[in-house]
């Protein structure tokens, strides 16, 4: 069973990322499953905070449930042209302590994709978060792209997914990276 593990950059109960987020399991090729992560209850970082309590038992449920998956799958919101800074700030404490990076992130198979209801679809963010990747040494997926724009008529009120051609764009996605995940080496690391 080839599992990702998928987190949404938006704290919104009608958050249009976290609907596509969900809108993906319809898209799952068989032998293939989604577990659904949250940023959720994950503090502002402090190092304060760190030093005196270490690593949130959020953050510590986040990493362990990254570090069981064979891939991870980005759902990042744009803000001013860049990452949501609460997606961000769950991933720098998820890189506490930096050895364990190793066995959250390094070598893990990761996608992005993103929903706005502006024109270009987070285009933005989903390149911001390429140096992130790159400094936690994951292994990005760029062999499709996934950026849904005007996200308010894609979805309807209930966060269904109701875009035919956003549905038929995020099949072919998400089987594309599923293979990706598949062929990835697997990298032995210790389990938290
Ligand atoms: C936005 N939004 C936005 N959209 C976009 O396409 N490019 C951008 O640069 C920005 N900038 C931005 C800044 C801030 C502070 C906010 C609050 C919003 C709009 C954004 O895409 C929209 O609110 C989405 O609905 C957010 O994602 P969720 O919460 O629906 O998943």
């Amino acid at each position: 069973m080839t599992k990702i593990l998928g987190i949404s950059g938006s704290l919104r109960t009608r958050s249009f990322n976290t609907a596509l987020l969900r809108a993906t399991v319809a898209h799952l090729p068989d032998g293939s499953e989604l577990e659904i992560g949250s940023i959720e209850g994950i503090p502002l970082y402090d190092g304060d905070l760190e030093e005196a309590d270490g690593v949130p038992d959020a953050v510590q449920r986040l990493k362990a449930r990254i570090s069981r998956s064979d891939g991870l799958l980005l759902v990042t919101p744009e803000y001013n042209n860049s990452m949501p800074g609460v997606l961000k700030n769950a991933v720098d404490w998820l890189s506490r302590p930096p050895q364990d990076i190793s066995t959250v992130f390094r070598g893990r198979p990761v996608a992005v994709i993103g929903a706005s209801p502006g024109g270009f679809g987070t285009i933005l963010a989903q390149n911001a978060w390429l140096p992130v990747l790159r400094t936690l040494g994951m292994r990005p997926w760029f062999g499709g792209r996934l950026q849904v724009s005007r996200a308010h008529k894609v979805f309807d009120d209930s966060g269904t997914l109701v875009d035919e051609g956003v549905r038929t764009q995020l099949d072919a996605y998400v089987k594309g990276f599923i293979d990706f995940v598949r062929s990835a080496p697997s990298p032995s690391r210790p389990s938290l």
